[in-house]
């Protein structure tokens, strides 16, 4: 058998375990994965002392989003470069209908943003903004590529938020056709009178940015996840709650998941290796997202919710805003720009303080990147894992070698990082896409433009597995 790549001698990450062996690569797809392949006429690229994981796939990206009064800065360009450096090979963005447009022409509108741009494959998850108008467009969508709907609990000022009338409806279609709902789950009418409340003179003096955390208390997206995890179980319809920021929320699922609601729920990497101490400082308001970083023991129940298993994916719900947009504030909480950038130090954050601090297997953690986002949102079992017939995407990292996280040597546009000033482990060295070596060295080589959309089916989304057993000492 002969190959174009071959991966030399690394430790390799695969759905039956870590191995020691050669990947083979013909074309674009992994041809063989054993001992002592025979390199004669390939390419060789060596993995000695390295672990070759599955290319990570970041489900909850969004890339040059107009959102709160701004774009968010990371577009097609440096935010899928940024991604290829830190081992991420698929991405899915959101998208989002302007003002009287339909899920069609929002999903053209992405495409057109992408082209040209991509390094990395990428798809959309269509949101569905306006369900009187949108509910007859659904059917038409699936059949496009496109199984994954978005709706959002909050966000009314956006022209965005859903109310439980069009979660229910949606949730019945997505039965119907087999497809999913993401939701973003935040107590809209609750929230708006904190907000309210708050929102004088004096208390935005006193507190600045601190008000973020301060108005969005844990049961507001606990009461909203369990009200959407209500439609799912009465609908049958599939739920994937995004964002999952609170030990309530993994409580919730957990206890549903439990009595058979089909419900799955992912939690962003910055909630788990970020507490609301973040606003404290001086450059707090840098940190504002949605749902806001809660606290320590948010913090650990999300990590015990991956190791169980009711967390399935770990994304980072990229939404770059610089120092420069942040500042639009002026000291209003409410206008802070809302997210954080993410896709270059997911995979190094998760391997530093996931499996380097002992709270993942390595095993476990190409599952929450890459196995069960690609089985999950219809993309298995072309991406999401080493093995024969898949996609030669992979990311080939030193097992203890750390870069400091300084975002200027960075590809994002963030001229900030929450993480600035932390040493990783779990950089890429050599990211391939679909056979191509796109990062080397630790440096992007790979052309814009070559990324490739990524049609779906609704018969690749399926709940994900537990988590492997664990071993312990
Ligand atoms: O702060 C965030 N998360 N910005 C992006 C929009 C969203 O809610 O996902
Ligand atoms: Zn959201
Ligand atoms: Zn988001």
């Amino acid at each position: 058998m002969t190959f174009d790549t071959i991966i030399k001698g690394g430790s390799v990450v695969t759905p039956a375990g870590t191995v020691e062996a050669d990947v083979g690569i013909r074309g674009e797809k992994i041809a063989a994965i054993g001992a002592g392949l025979d390199a004669n006429g390939a390419k060789v690229i060596d993995a000695g002392g390295h672990y070759v994981l599955p290319g990570v796939l970041d489900v909850h990206v969004h890339l040059a989003l107009p959102f709160c009064g701004a774009v968010s800065s990371d577009d097609y360009l440096t935010g899928t470069r940024a991604g290829a450096r830190g081992g991420v090979t698929t991405l899915i963005d959101f998208a989002i209908p302007y003002a009287g447009e339909s899920l069609s022409e929002a999903v053209d509108n992405w495409h057109k943003k992408a082209e040209g741009k991509a390094l990395i494959d990428y798809t959309f998850h269509v949101c569905i903004t306006r369900w009187d108008e949108h509910k007859d467009q659904i059917k038409d969508m699936v059949d496009r590529g496109f199984p994954t709907f978005k709706e959002f609990m909050i966000y009314e000022s956006e022209g965005w938020q859903s109310d439980d009338r069009a979660m229910f409806g949606t949730l019945e279609k997505m039965r119907e056709y087999g497809a999913m709902l993401l939701v973003h789950a935040e107590s809209s009418r609750v929230l708006d009178e904190l907000i309210a409340r708050n929102h004088t003179p004096e208390r935005m003096a006193r507190y600045g940015a601190r008000l973020h955390p301060m108005t969005r208390p844990n049961f507001i997206e606990a009461e909203a996840i369990q009200r959407a995890v209500t439609w799912s179980e009465v609908t049958g319809g599939q739920l994937y709650v995004v964002h999952m920021s609170t030990a309530e929320g993994a409580d919730i699922v957990k206890a549903a998941q439990a009595r058979g609601v089909p419900v799955l729920a992912e939690t962003c990497v910055q909630y788990l290796v970020l507490d609301d101490s973040v606003f404290e400082g001086e450059d707090g308001h840098l940190f504002a997202c949605c749902p806001q970083i809660k606290k320590p023991k948010d913090v650990e129940r999300l990590w015990r919710g991956l190791r169980d298993g009711e967390v399935s994916v770990v994304s980072t719900d990229t939404c770059t805003f610089t120092r420069e947009q942040k500042a639009m504030w002026e000291g209003d909480w409410t206008k802070i720009p809302m997210g954080l950038p993410g896709l270059e130090t997911l995979l190094p954050l998760v391997y530093t303080h996931g499996v380097l601090e002992g709270r993942l297997t390595l095993e476990e953690l190409a599952m929450k990147l890459s196995t069960n986002p690609a089985r999950i949102m219809g993309l298995a079992p072309r991406k999401g894992a080493v093995q024969v017939g898949a996609d030669a995407d992979l990311a080939i990292i030193h097992p203890t070698r750390r870069l400091t996280v300084d975002p200027a040597t960075m590809e994002t546009n963030a001229d900030w990082s929450p993480y600035e000033g932390w040493e990783l482990a779990g950089f890429s060295r050599t990211t391939l896409s679909r056979g191509e070596v796109i990062v080397d060295d630790y440096r992007v080589v790979g052309a814009p433009g070559r990324g490739q959309w990524l049609p779906r089916k609704t018969a690749g989304l399926r709940p994900a597995p537990q988590a492997p057993e664990r071993v312990t000492a």
